[in-house]
């Protein structure tokens, strides 16, 4: 089957921009809203970010015009649908208003459409068993923003036809994405997995080690080569969607991370990051501002237990079969932007240093335990 159609379904901050970078690569986009305002504002945003590709060069001003008018907004949802082969779901993170989407898709989409979910955190084959046609359903988890961010989930759930999976990924290579299959259907796919936990630990070294937010996140830029520190980079993903992960991903299985309380209190008092001007850390006007981070400071803090924490992770992942090690690698330097992979950092660390430290931890539940995969190195 050639994909031509694409209906996005959502113009929110990551619908629009899956719109955009399908219509960029040729495809007739359809994108779908419930109001008028949200599709003019989203429409908005695709022509700045597509003039402000043209102001660098890197696409004409003809192709500003072209690329824009390939774009439908729609808001009857029988019409969005009427010639779609690819429906890609971008609504919000609810269970309750997902569900509603795909009965209502049901109704109008023809028999033949593949519907591909971007959730971050529900289950694929939980919302495929919600459709007529579970074979032709899969996730395609985009990160944000997805006209700058390279990585792409491609998370087949249990009754996905393979010929699906083949067809999605190379809807996402045409995309010049990069897909990284999932291969299991596992809660926080292949980054969230590492990435949501981690955001714990750091709160979790700070109450255990009386250190500052900046040492720690000086540590971790500085000697796990992140490109940015662990609270730093919470602030910008956003404290709502660090803590609506953990609610989804712990209510689904409560060893996969340990979630500490300042998550939820941030988030109930709307300090939710860079885009609130509060977060872990204060920001002073709306725009991206860096935290001051130093390898003087970096020195006064051993992040063992954080790589650890990461490193268990990855492990499970691996030993579970969901991804390979390559792929892991690849989905977590395009996805977080670790610079070094995490089995390299092991090795710099000693990982009979990072298992004890493991260990010495387990006193605070089963999610230290250390993996078999990472035992093994050893
Ligand atoms: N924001 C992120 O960083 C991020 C990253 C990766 C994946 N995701 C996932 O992408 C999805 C969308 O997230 P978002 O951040 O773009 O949300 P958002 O709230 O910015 O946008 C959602 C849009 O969907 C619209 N909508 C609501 N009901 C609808 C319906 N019935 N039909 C069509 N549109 C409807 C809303 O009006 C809104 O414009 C979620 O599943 C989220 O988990 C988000």
């Amino acid at each position: 089957m050639v994909l031509k159609n694409i209906t996005v379904l959502g113009s929110g901050i990551m619908g629009h921009g899956i719109a955009q970078i399908s219509a960029m690569s040729g495809y007739r986009v359809v994108l779908r809203d419930i109001e008028k305002q949200f599709l003019d504002k989203a429409m908005e945003k695709v022509k700045w970010s597509l003039q402000k590709l043209s102001e660098k060069n890197k696409i004409t001003n003809a192709q500003v015009d072209e690329y824009y008018n390939n774009i439908t907004p729609v808001i009857d949802l029988k019409e969005a649908v009427k010639d779609a082969d690819l429906v890609i779901e971008a609504v919000p993170e609810d269970y309750n208003i997902k569900k509603n989407v795909y009965r209502d898709l049901d109704i109008v989409s023809n028999n033949n459409v593949i519907y591909a979910s971007n959730t971050s955190t529900l289950p694929i084959t939980e919302l495929s068993k919600l459709t007529k046609n579970p074979s032709k359903f899969i996730g395609v988890h985009f990160f944000n923003p997805p006209q700058l961010m390279k990585l792409v989930e491609v998370i087949p759930g249990s009754d996905t036809d393979p010929s699906i999976t083949n067809e999605i990924s190379n809807f996402v290579k045409g995309l010049g994405k990069t897909p990284i299959l999932c291969k299991k259907d596992v809660v926080g796919f292949i980054v969230n997995r590492v990435f949501i936990p981690l955001v714990h630990e750091a709160v979790y070294c700070q109450d255990r080690d009386n250190v500052t937010m900046q040492i720690i996140d000086s540590a971790v830029k500085y000697k796990l080569a992140f490109p940015m520190g662990i609270f730093e980079l919470a602030d910008y993903t956003g404290i709502d969607v660090i803590y609506k992960a953990t609610q989804e991903m712990s209510s689904r299985d409560k060893k996969v991370i340990l979630p500490h309380p300042k998550i939820k209190e941030l988030y109930d008092r709307k300090q939710l990051g860079q885009k609130s001007g509060q977060g872990f850390y204060q920001y002073k006007g709306d725009k991206y501002e860096r935290i001051d981070l130093s390898e003087e400071k970096a020195s006064k803090y051993d992040p063992t237990a954080i790589l650890g924490v990461a490193l268990n992770n990855a492990s499970w992942l691996i030993s579970n079969e969901v991804c390979t090690k390559e792929d892991l690698d690849n989905a977590l330097n395009l996805g977080m932007g670790l610079k070094t992979n995490l089995f390299e950092l092991a090795n710099k660390f000693g990982v009979q240093k990072i298992v004890n430290e493991l260990k010495k931890l387990e006193i605070y539940g089963e999610f230290y335990h250390p993996n078999e995969y990472l035992l093994a190195l050893k």
